[in-house]
């Protein structure tokens, strides 16, 4: 595949989590847990071009999403020519922001990987899934999966280590935005706390973890066939009693979800955005608009789950 001289795009989409259960804390300070991974049609929009011009220029539109350095985007193209031992190569990455940040929807971390699949798709390079699953886990736990092939996995670890699960047929949902941003190193702080005023120190934490010899416990068992139900009998957020407490607009939000029985209704990821599954599309614009003119502070979005991430689509040649 060459495109010397031209253009990618992609479609960088948006997570959420069917399931997460938050085990104990790492010596590396990370959290062991388990998750189940689903990709959702919201999605940023990547598109990388080659210049004349030596180096990485990276335009982000939509939104304000802070320095461009610190960007996922920018260290993620950093990263990879770093890994392939060579200086930046002259490429415009321009990114148009969707996703919000700060909603546990996996944005900066989708926008990453887009960027790496991106990358080796400009230069034509071939660096193998490892290498590029190495890089992406330096950047954010969530990337791996993003740089998957099925919209749905089981992620172990710190969410990093990844099973690809056969995808579920497309299914409607209703996502809730509320415009709050709950980072998530302050979300995992503020889970220890509640956790230690009830009493539930490291051991309890640790369930399912490596502090008993006996085989650890795995929260989420996956049955066979894994199926759609299979998938909702687990559904699941250690966080959402947090967030919920944290900011009432979160609780009104999924008490809105459940309302109109778009279920099951969940956090995603740390928050701050939520989602509930509906009957069909219809049902699902439907209950968007409802709520979005009933709940304040929140935007309704209707969307669908992806069976497939999405690949790099290269726009000319030069
Ligand atoms: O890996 P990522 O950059 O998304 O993590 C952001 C922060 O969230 C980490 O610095 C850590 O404080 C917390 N975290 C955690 N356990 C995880 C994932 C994230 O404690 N499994």
């Amino acid at each position: 595949m060459s495109v010397a001289g031209g253009a990618v795009h992609l479609r960088a989409p948006a997570k959420i989590n069917l399931a997460l259960r938050i085990l104990g804390r790492r010596a590396d300070g990370y959290h062991e847990l388990e998750t189940l991974f689903q990709a959702v049609g919201l999605h940023d929009v990547l598109r990388l071009e080659r210049t004349d011009a030596p180096g990485l220029e990276l335009v982000v539109e939509g939104a304000d999403v802070g320095p461009v350095h610190e960007n996922l985007v920018w260290r993620a193209a950093q990263a990879f020519f770093a890994e392939l031992g060579q200086p930046a190569q002259g490429v415009l990455l321009h990114l148009e922001k969707r996703i919000p940040a700060g909603a546990g929807l996996g944005g900066g971390s989708s926008d990453a990987a887009a960027t790496l699949r991106g990358l080796q798709a400009l230069f034509s390079t071939e660096l193998p899934h490892p290498r590029l699953h190495a890089i992406g886990a330096a950047l954010g736990s969530d990337v791996p999966f993003f740089l998957g092939s099925s919209g749905l996995a089981l992620g172990t670890g710190r969410g990093e280590v990844l099973k690809e699960l056969e995808p579920h047929e497309p299914r409607a949902l209703v996502l809730g935005l509320p415009q709050v941003a709950c980072g998530t190193a302050a979300m995992y702080g503020a889970l220890a706390r509640r956790r230690a005023e009830q009493g539930q120190g490291s051991a309890a934490a640790m369930q399912g973890g490596s502090s008993s010899a006996a085989q650890p416990r795995t929260l989420l068992p996956l049955t066979h066939p894994f199926d759609r139900a299979a998938a909702d009998a687990l559904a699941c957020n250690d966080f959402e009693p947090v967030a919920m407490e944290l900011h009432p607009s979160i609780a009104q939000a999924l008490n809105g979800l459940r309302e109109e029985h778009a279920v099951p209704a969940l956090l995603s990821g740390s928050g701050s955005a939520v989602f509930g599954f509906a009957p069909t599309a219809a049902d699902a614009e439907r209950i968007a608009t409802r709520l979005s003119a009933q709940v304040a502070d929140v935007d309704f979005v209707a969307t669908t789950t992806l069976a497939r991430l999405p690949g790099p689509d290269i726009t000319f040649r030069g």
